[in-house]
């Protein structure tokens, strides 16, 4: 599964794995993927040092990457405290009535809940940059819009391929116009926050947008023949998510949550904008129905909704509540049938891959070639 892309990376297969989890990233860079780091847990830098060390060592010398996120839109000056305040009571009330009825217990005096929202800020994307230049990244990638022109010379300075999702054509020429390397184009049925254009349809538009920019393909990818599919589509390598979520690399601190997305099918996931007031794909839980009924109050913008809901969440994912637990994943969840390690996935993956294109080949007339 070798691109003009994989090539000039130095990888193996053209298969890049986004992941919040350290050991996961590395057993992808060490399966002859690329490993891409999410930042946006990390609020602290010391953390996001700690864990991009640990990376440099297991790593196993191949390339990695780091995604953060830089809203597109730039807030001065606004603290975490000030958009507190912008939280309405009755969506507080929300919440803690939504709690109650499953009997959810309250962290415990001092717990800080372990999602805020200042991994959105810029100030805080701009330090974990500081950090990530000083480790040998190889890809920088940026999840809600075009990366800023300086971060874009940063990053070209260092010899970082930068890399930007798009949701629609439109979005990736504006990531063209901004300089930047790679597109990532991103379709309806991944996990996290999504457009509403399908991968069979948003792939070949990309391709065509941006050309001769290489596009990856992201979205309900999980098989060979999927990669296979991307591939022809005109995508230069994909960009997986959903899938690592089972590895047994993953750390989801959760047994009950594993257990859910094991058994999930690929109808069991909604977009809804429950988690971060954008739509983001995730597990369709009694928390998402509650946030989509009509009758509550319905969600707020971002990043209002991040910060209410954070503590929530905490509570939810501590004490395992099951009927509200959840996680952003994509319809490929209904694959993840059997926890396996990062190293079976890319067997899967390639044995897969080289039997759909035999398959087209045979199509084709071309057997036995
Ligand atoms: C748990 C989870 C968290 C995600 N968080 C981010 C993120 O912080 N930044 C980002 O660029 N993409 C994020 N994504 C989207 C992935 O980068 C990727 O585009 C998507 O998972 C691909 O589709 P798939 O889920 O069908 O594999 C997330 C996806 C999942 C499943």
């Amino acid at each position: 599964m070798q691109t003009e892309l994989s090539r000039k990376l130095g990888i193996e297969h053209a298969v890049f794995g986004f992941t919040p989890f350290p050991a996961v990233a590395a057993a992808i860079s060490r399966a002859g993927g690329l490993g891409v780091l999410g930042a946006v847990r990390y609020t602290a830098p010391d953390e996001l040092r700690r864990d991009l060390d640990w990376l440099d060592a297991h790593a196993g010398g191949h390339p990695y990457g780091l995604d953060v996120v830089m809203p597109a839109k730039k807030v001065e000056g606004v603290t975490e405290a000030d958009v507190e305040a912008m939280i309405p009571p009755a969506h507080r009330r929300f919440v803690e009535d939504t709690l109650a009825r499953h009997g959810v217990p309250g962290l415990a005096e001092g717990e800080a809940s372990g999602w805020r929202i200042t991994g959105w800020m810029e100030q805080v994307a701009r330090t974990q940059l500081d950090v990530a230049f000083d480790h040998p990244i190889r890809l920088l990638a940026n999840a809600l819009g075009s990366p800023p022109a300086d971060v874009v010379r940063r990053a070209h300075d260092r010899g970082v391929l930068v890399a930007a999702l798009a949701g629609s054509a439109r979005h990736a020429r504006k990531h063209r116009e901004a300089g930047i390397d790679i597109v990532v184009a991103q379709g309806y049925e991944a996990g996290g926050h999504t457009g509403e254009i399908a991968t069979m349809v948003l792939t070949p538009e990309v391709v065509a947008a941006v050309d001769p920019l290489p596009v990856l393909a992201a979205g309900g990818i999980g098989s060979g023949p999927q990669v296979a599919a991307a591939l022809s589509l005109g995508a230069q390598g994909v960009w997986l998510g959903s899938i690592w979520l089972t590895t047994t690399e993953a750390d989801l601190h959760s047994p009950a949550l594993t257990r859910k997305l094991l058994a999930a099918g690929s109808g069991d996931t909604v977009r809804s904008r429950a988690l971060t007031g954008k739509p983001a794909r995730q597990l369709r839980t009694e928390w998402t129905d509650a946030w989509d009924d009509p009758a509550g109050p319905g969600t707020l913008p971002m990043p209002l909704q991040g910060l209410l809901v954070a503590e929530a969440v905490s509570r939810i994912q501590k004490y395992e509540v099951e009927p509200l637990l959840g996680t952003p994943v994509g319809q490929i969840v209904g694959r993840m049938t059997g926890e396996r390690s990062v190293q079976a996935v890319f067997d899967d993956l390639t044995r897969g891959f080289e039997e759909a294109v035999d398959r087209i080949n045979r199509i084709a007339g071309r057997s036995g070639q």
